[in-house]
């Protein structure tokens, strides 16, 4: 079984995908034994306890220093044991040393074709407003491994997005997520815990 935390900052519907995959079967041999946000806000964290899932929030905002944050939050993963950590819209830089503890166990959805529109500065809604202000004509999602950089990480897979004409920022970004983000990171998730299987550790 395929022990995953996911980390969310606001809405939750790259999570609620999660949830629902595990829920009908297409993702397979896993359990999300947490949900961490940094925003007591987000919508995320009433989803997850609509699923009676653990949900925590860590902000920065509630410790003296970046530091006790970190260590705070290492702390709460390290309780949760998960094989597969998750970022799913989660918009905090992560401690340095997590990429080290968690190395290639820990994945990303970003709402664009990374190379493309990635990197510093470049998420949620200011991801569409650049594609549509450089005028390109297909865009998507990418899931990858996150490493040491901003959007670096070896690429898992990715899902091409039509641009229309007449897209607004908001309009692009539904389509993203329901055509893209939704499908390829559950699909990501199943894949590594259908390996795990494979590779013994189910
Ligand atoms: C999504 O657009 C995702 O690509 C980006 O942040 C947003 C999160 O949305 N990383 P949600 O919280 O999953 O609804």
């Amino acid at each position: 079984m395929l022990n995953i935390v996911v980390c969310v900052s606001g809405g939750g519907t790259n999570l609620q995908a999660i949830i629902d995959g595990i829920k009908n079967g297409t993702i397979r041999n896993t359990k999300i034994s947490g949900v961490i946000s940094n925003n007591a806000g987000a919508y995320a964290l009433k989803r997850a306890e609509n699923e009676r899932i653990p949900a925590f929030c860590i902000s920065p905002k509630s410790y003296e220093s970046r530091g006790e944050f970190n260590q705070a939050f290492l702390a709460k993963l390290k309780e949760l044991n998960p094989d597969l950590i998750v970022l799913a819209g989660f918009l905090v830089i992560l401690p340095e040393e997590m990429t080290e503890i968690y190395q290639n166990r820990i994945i990303n959805i970003h709402p664009s074709l990374i190379p493309s529109f990635c990197g510093t500065g470049f998420y949620g809604l200011k991801v569409h407003e650049a594609v549509l202000a450089r005028g390109v004509k297909i865009t998507g999602a990418t899931v990858h491994f996150v490493d040491a950089g901003t959007d670096t990480g070896k690429i898992i897979s990715q899902k091409a997005v039509e641009v229309l004409d007449g897209d607004t920022p908001e309009i692009l970004q539904r389509r993203v997520m329901e055509q893209a983000e939704w499908v390829i990171l559950p699909r990501a998730i199943d894949e590594i815990a259908m390996a795990e299987i494979a590779g013994g550790k189910g």
